[in-house]
């Protein structure tokens, strides 16, 4: 049998990521909290994984102790402005110390400004709708980095201004739960806006700072490849869920089936590509799907699926998005700001870890510049509409008990981070049903 280990270059960073809504617990005050309580949600957040209440202290550890070297986090805005005129500064203590808490554990800090949520202040104002959110997201950056600045210099300013913009205001399965295109198109040039006005502002506060947002990257071909439908189809879902976001850097013109909204200060504002990637998709025209333009995705039915088909384990997708970063964006740095599976039995989650860090490594191997590896999630937490029906923790999470889970996935990740490589042995050990994929003969 075949002995080798995938090695990583030195430094590389081995992580979790989480957001604060995600884990918190009690993050009242907020658009997903009133959201939860009007019953669109699958379950409601509630204490979370109980972050607020302290526990962020064992999952640290948990982290640190298994190998991690870093961890992506995300702060609460609704927390720390709870009012257009009111800062609460214990709340802003809070998150330094957790991050003095990741400097403790010689863990690096990477920080998400803005992760799916907005104070309820905000939303009264239409919150991405219109121009007026720029500066007041601007004011609540500044806020932050001057508070922060002396623990981070990593940051992500908006996590998925894709999946914010088309989930609220397409498909309608995020508040405020609207089916508009043309408000979708408007939400996404202000949050290229708002990203813009905070790489600025980060680096004026923070000259050393590595200033990046996080796109959420799916690899899609038309389901039949001869049909002029799909195919037509499989572009415009590219480039309205893939390319709206990277357009708008790399041009300043944000390009819509609605026209094309400029935008020029967002040019040239990442210091590196932060990418989320978990599966790919096949696209078909289908007459039924008004709400998503008549595209319709799904998945092959050969495919590994996740617990609740949410997923397909398409590992080979990572590489092909890690390409595309690199030609789209030459020399610029890239991190895997998200990647990771729902399952609460651990069956299918070992094989997808090794696989997709299978293929990051392939990608390191061209000299690609992948720095870092940011495994959604530490633990599980409140998956948004799906609520607890999606596990998606190397630790699962007992929520009468708060008690942690320690899954077999912890233990192939500490592998994984401790040699800073993936080894014949790790897979033989954890997920053997794939050792030739991995390590063919
Ligand atoms: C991403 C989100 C993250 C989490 C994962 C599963 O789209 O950024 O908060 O819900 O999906």
């Amino acid at each position: 049998m075949v002995q080798a280990t995938f090695h990583f270059p030195r430094g590389f960073l081995w992580a979790t990521a989480t957001a604060s809504h995600q884990v918190e617990g009690n993050n009242t005050n907020n658009q997903w909290w009133k959201w939860e309580q009007e019953g669109h949600t699958n379950g409601t957040s509630g204490l979370a994984a109980d972050w607020w209440g302290g526990r962020w202290r064992e999952d640290f550890d948990r982290a640190s102790e298994t190998g991690q070297n870093a961890h992506r986090f995300s702060v609460e805005w609704s927390r720390i402005q709870p009012e257009p005129d009111k800062w609460d500064e214990d709340a802003l203590e809070k998150y330094r110390t957790m991050l003095r808490g990741l400097r403790e554990r010689n863990m690096t800090a990477l920080v998400t400004l803005h992760h799916f949520t907005d104070p309820l202040w905000v939303t009264d104002q239409r919150a991405w709708e219109t121009e007026a959110i720029v500066p007041l997201f601007e004011r609540f950056v500044r806020k932050v980095v001057d508070a922060f600045k002396e623990y981070v210099n990593l940051w992500v300013t908006i996590n998925e201004p894709n999946v914010y913009a088309l989930s609220g205001y397409t498909s309608g399965d995020f508040p405020p739960g609207v089916h508009d295109l043309k408000r979708a198109i408007q939400v996404e040039a202000n949050m290229l806006r708002g990203h813009a006005a905070a790489y600025r502002a980060i680096h004026e506060l923070q000259p050393e700072a590595r200033v990046g947002y996080a796109l959420h990257f799916r690899p899609m071909a038309p389901k039949t490849n001869w049909s002029p439908l799909d195919r037509f189809m499989r572009n415009l879902r590219y480039e309205g869920i893939n390319m709206a976001f990277p357009t708008g850097i790399s041009t300043g013109v944000l390009r819509s089936p609605a026209g094309n909204i400029a935008v020029p200060e967002a040019r040239g504002t990442q210091d590196y590509l932060g990418i989320n990637y978990y599966s790919v998709d096949r696209i078909s025209f289908n007459i039924t799907k008004w709400k998503e333009l008549f595209t319709y995705s799904d998945y092959p039915e050969d495919s590994d699926f996740s617990e609740n088909r949410y997923l397909a384990n398409v590992p080979e997708g990572l590489f092909q998005t890690i390409k595309w970063g690199v030609n789209t964006y030459p020399n610029l740095p890239i991190i895997i700001t998200e990647n990771g599976v729902e399952s609460s039995d651990d069956k299918i989650r070992p094989r997808y870890l090794a696989q997709h860090i299978h293929q990051m490594w392939r990608a390191v191997n061209f000299n690609w510049p992948v720095k870092g590896y940011f495994h959604w999630s530490l633990v599980d937490n409140f998956e948004w509409e799906r609520g607890w029906t999606q596990r998606f923790g190397l630790w699962g999470l007992d929520l009468d008990t708060q008690k942690r889970i320690r899954r077999p996935s912890v233990d192939l990740y500490a592998e994984i981070c401790k040699e800073n490589g993936l080894s014949s042995e790790m897979v033989e050990k954890y997920c053997p049903e794939v050792f030739d994929k991995i390590f063919p003969t």
